[in-house]
């Protein structure tokens, strides 16, 4: 297939890919040209899309994708850079996952280069740029010559995805997330390491997420899509490690957008959580060593500590926003982002101990609010969201309050209801223990799967 096909010919290539025609980086990036120019309408581009994920792609093929993704200015790779190693980190999404938000500013303290590229809400899992977007003032679009500059002055940055960058992910990103593409490795494979090499990272760490509410149903997945993102990266020159983490659990106690800014702040002043402090630290060790792999991870960790108690890592992030145009004013002012205009408190059903709360359920609660798309047209509210009171293990009497639904004050009943099922209340205190974050690094990821790739 040559560059200059029709609608027919990109028609005619998704039959053809359905009976095992081999994906090249030609015949993608057409398709993706046509839609680009307006001759191919969403829905085609959505078929393309759905015929990838559910005939499942061979690594090669992947690799044709990503280059597609790419545009023509930036297939060959990335490019090499002075001084010191840029990193980059990235989560496949769940439910409650702030990680970016307190993980960049952290390894910047420590003298870490970051320029990540993020991406919005996919499926139920939110988004960092949505978040950042509840930031009153602040700049998330750049080129990559703006990109490179921010970096120079500040060592970090974070934006999103304009549409020079990685036209191919641009086109296909929110197509993908309200048409039931979304789980697909190879997809998702090719989303995450076109916006590494666009970025020119030198080092990746992707966070791989598990559990219902996460793309990956159960480890053994995110093991291999782990595997899978570390070959590929490899593929564009990026050293890469990986982390999995359990994600059946909502991480934190905020959900939503703003609400998840504010819990990312008062993290950086010291009060996290312990998963999400667990989680946090251990991606930002694997950061750090995959930027300075001779410094003892004994020695990390206890700079990481101090760069939370020293304020060093929250001043990164007052610097960051303040440098992308952000007003920090509710930050510095202690009131935070977060202004619903009703909340509605959900009360314990019951007397006992929560013994599970689903990812899932309040991952579609948050959804309903408002917090995310199920629609392309939909508009994010961004003080939507859900805050949970009471968390794994907690002993509540029937009537205690177990979570806040931020919402509009429009009737916000549907995602009261789910964020109440969400809630198991046990007779005993046996409650699900979420998995430990767990690193795989490089030679323990890699995957030489030859054959096709499904999630
Ligand atoms: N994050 C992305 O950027 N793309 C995906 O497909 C999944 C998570």
């Amino acid at each position: 297939m040559n560059e200059t096909i029709g609608v027919d010919d990109a028609l005619e290539h998704i039959e053809r890919l359905r009976h095992g025609e081999t994906l090249t980086t030609e015949a993608a990036s057409a398709v993706l040209d046509l839609y680009r120019t307006g001759r191919l309408a969403d829905y085609q581009l959505t078929a393309w899309l759905a015929t990838l994920a559910a005939r499942g792609l061979r690594f090669p093929e992947i690799v044709a994708l990503t280059r597609a993704y790419l545009g023509p200015a930036r297939r060959e790779g990335a490019a090499t850079r002075e001084g010191r190693t840029v990193v980059d980190k990235h989560s496949t999404g769940g439910v409650g996952d702030k990680t970016t938000l307190v993980v960049v500013p952290l390894v910047a303290a420590l003298g870490v280069r970051v320029c990540k590229l993020s991406g919005r809400g996919l499926g139920i899992a939110g988004g960092t740029i949505d978040k950042l977007e509840s930031v009153p003032g602040l700049k998330l679009e750049f080129t990559a010559s703006e990109l490179a500059t921010r970096l120079a002055a500040d060592d970090l940055v974070i934006g999103s995805l304009s549409g020079d960058l990685v036209p191919g992910d641009t086109a296909t990103y929110g197509l993908r997330s309200v048409s039931g593409c979304v789980r697909s490795a190879p997809l998702i494979a090719a989303s995450i390491v076109s916006k590494k090499v666009a970025v020119d990272a030198e080092a990746v760490v992707f966070d791989v997420r598990y559990g219902a509410g996460a793309l990956l149903a159960d480890r053994e997945s995110a093991r291999r899509l782990a595997g899978l993102l570390v070959r590929l990266g490899g593929e564009f020159g990026l050293r890469c490690r990986a982390v999995l983490s359990d994600g059946s659990v909502p991480l934190g106690t905020a959900v939503g957008n703003a609400v998840e800014i504010d819990e990312a702040i008062s993290f950086l002043r010291g009060t996290g959580d312990r998963r999400l402090r667990a989680e946090c630290e251990a991606l930002a060790v694997q950061m750090v060593r995959v930027a300075r792999p001779n410094e003892p991870e004994q020695r990390i960790r206890e700079r990481l500590r101090a760069a939370i108690d020293s304020g060093s890592a929250l001043s990164m992030l007052v610097r960051m926003l303040e440098a992308q145009g952000g007003d920090t004013g509710p930050m510095l002012g202690g009131d935070g982002y977060c202004r619903p205009r009703a909340r509605t408190a959900v009360p314990a059903p019951r007397a006992g101990w929560i013994t599970d709360i689903s990812s899932l359920d309040i991952g579609r609660a948050a959804l309903r609010l408002g917090a995310g798309k199920v629609r392309a047209d939909d508009v994010i509210d961004p003080h939507a969201g859900i805050l949970l009171s009471r968390h794994l293990g907690d002993f509540v009497a029937e009537g205690d309050v177990i979570a806040e639904v931020f919402h509009d004050g429009r009737d916000s009943g549907d995602a009261v209801a789910l964020v109440s099922g969400a809630f198991s209340i046990g007779r005993h205190e046996d409650c699900r223990v979420p998995g430990e974050p767990e690193p795989v690094s490089e030679d323990d990821a890699h995957s030489h799967e030859t054959g096709m790739i499904h999630v």
